[in-house]
C-alpha cells in the first residue's frame, strides 16, 4: 500500500468497506458548476495527487455532467499506473428526472444503473446514493426497492440515500431496505440534520456523509472581513449557500462566525477552513465530509484537518452559533 494512504483517516461505511473521512466531491468538476470549461489534463493530475495523498473516495452524481466519465477515466489512468496501490471508491447518486417520477419504471432504474457502470467502467457500483426530488409524488419507496434488487444481483455493492428527510427515510427502512448512509448537508451553518436524523441514524446504523461543510467556500480565509457580495457570484454553489448564510441570520452573523472560526484556527495553527471540516467530522453519525474538489491546490492544507482536534474553548467559542440556520429537518 502506498504509505501516504495513512495521511487520510478512512471510516468503515459497512464491514471490508472504508472511505476516506474527506470525501472529493465531483461536482466541481461538472459542467454544471463551472463557468470555465474543465482543463482535463490538470484536474486530472490534481485528482491523481489527492489519491496518492490518501484522498482515495470520490463523490458524484449520473446528474453531474460528464462526472462519471472523468472519473472512469481517472480509475483507467490509476488501474494502470500501480498494482500495488489501494484501492479508490467511487461513489455516485441515481438521481431520476423530476418529469420521470410518475412514471419510471423498473427497466428504467436498470438503464441508468447500468449507464453509470459503463461510464465509470466498473462492473459494481461501490455506493449508490438514491435521490427523490419530490415527496408527493410518493413512489420512493418502490423506487428502492427495485434499487437494491439491483444490490442484489451484484451491480451495486451499497446502496445509500441523499437528502432524505426522516419520515421518508423511515419509510424505506421500514419497507426492508438498509441503505448504509444518507448524504446530507450539515455544516456550521445548517444544523438541520441535528434535529432528528443523527438520532434515527443512530437507531438504525446508518452514517452521514455531509456536503456544505464549507459552505461552496464561503466558511474560508478568502471571505473574513469581506463585505457581503452583491449578484455576480462565482459559480451556483456560491448562490444557494449565500441563500442558506441569509437563513444563518445574515453577513453580519456569518462574519462573527468566521471570526470565532479564525480564532480557533490561529490557536491550532491551521485554516478557517480546517476548523469548519473538523467540527462537522466531529458530530455525531458523520462518517466523511465531502469537499468540492477539482484539483488539488487545499491538498496541503485539507491534511491539517486531521491533526486538529476542537478543545472546550475553541466549542465554546462555537456554542453561539449552533442550532442556527435553515430550519426544520434535512
Ligand atoms: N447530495 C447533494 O444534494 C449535494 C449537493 C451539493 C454538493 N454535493 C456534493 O458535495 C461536494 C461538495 O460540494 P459543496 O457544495 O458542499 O462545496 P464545498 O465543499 O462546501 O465547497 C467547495 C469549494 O470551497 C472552496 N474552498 C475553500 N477552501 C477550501 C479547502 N480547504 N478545500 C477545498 N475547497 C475549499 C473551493 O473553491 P476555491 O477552489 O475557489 O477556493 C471549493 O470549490 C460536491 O462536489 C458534491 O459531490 C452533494
Amino acid at each position: 500500500m502506498n504509505s501516504s494512504a495513512h495521511r487520510v483517516p478512512h471510516r468503515e461505511l459497512a464491514p471490508g468497506y472504508s472511505v476516506a473521512a474527506m470525501i472529493n466531491g465531483g461536482w466541481q468538476l461538472s459542467h454544471g458548476h463551472r463557468q470555465q470549461p474543465l482543463d482535463r489534463r490538470e484536474s486530472m493530475d490534481g485528482l491523481l495527487a489527492l489519491v496518492d495523498a490518501g484522498f482515495t473516495t470520490f463523490d458524484c452524481g449520473d446528474i453531474y455532467l460528464g462526472v462519471e466519465e472523468f472519473l472512469g477515466e481517472l480509475l483507467a489512468r490509476y488501474g494502470a499506473r500501480e498494482s500495488a496501490a489501494p484501492p479508490l471508491q467511487i461513489h455516485t447518486k441515481f438521481v431520476p428526472d423530476l418529469d420521470s417520477l410518475a412514471h419510471l419504471k423498473r427497466t428504467d432504474v436498470q438503464r441508468i444503473v447500468d449507464r453509470s457502470l459503463k461510464r465509470l467502467g466498473v462492473e459494481r457500483l461501490d455506493l449508490v446514493q438514491f435521490m427523490w426530488w419530490d415527496y408527493s409524488i410518493h413512489r420512493y419507496v418502490e423506487v428502492a426497492t427495485w434499487l437494491d434488487d439491483l444490490r442484489r444481483d451484484g451491480k451495486i455493492h451499497l446502496l445509500g440515500v441523499t437528502n432524505f428527510d426522516v419520515p421518508r427515510l423511515r419509510e424505506i427502512v421500514d419497507a426492508g431496505v438498509a441503505p448504509v448512509v444518507n448524504q446530507v448537508q450539515y455544516s456550521m451553518l445548517d444544523h438541520r440534520p441535528e434535529r432528528g436524523m443523527s438520532a434515527f441514524c443512530q437507531e438504525h446504523g446508518i452514517q452521514l456523509l455531509a456536503y456544505g461543510a464549507l459552505a461552496g467556500g464561503f466558511l474560508s480565509p478568502s471571505y473574513l472581513g469581506l463585505p457581503e457580495p452583491g449578484e455576480s457570484l462565482a459559480n451556483r454553489s456560491l448562490v444557494k449557500y449565500h441563500l442558506i448564510i441569509h437563513e444563518f441570520g445574515g453577513w453580519n452573523e456569518f462574519q462573527k462566525l468566521l471570526v470565532a472560526l479564525d480564532r480557533i484556527a490561529t490557536r491550532h495553527g491551521v485554516s478557517v477552513s480546517n476548523v469548519a471540516v473538523r467540527w462537522v467530522l466531529d458530530q455525531p453519525r458523520v462518517a466523511a465530509a465531502i469537499i468540492g474538489a477539482g484539483d488539488a491546490r487545499h491538498l496541503e492544507e485539507n491534511l491539517r484537518t486531521f491533526n486538529l482536534s476542537l478543545d472546550e474553548a475553541d466549542l465554546e467559542l462555537l456554542a453561539p452559533f449552533s442550532n442556527r440556520g435553515p430550519e426544520g429537518d434535512v
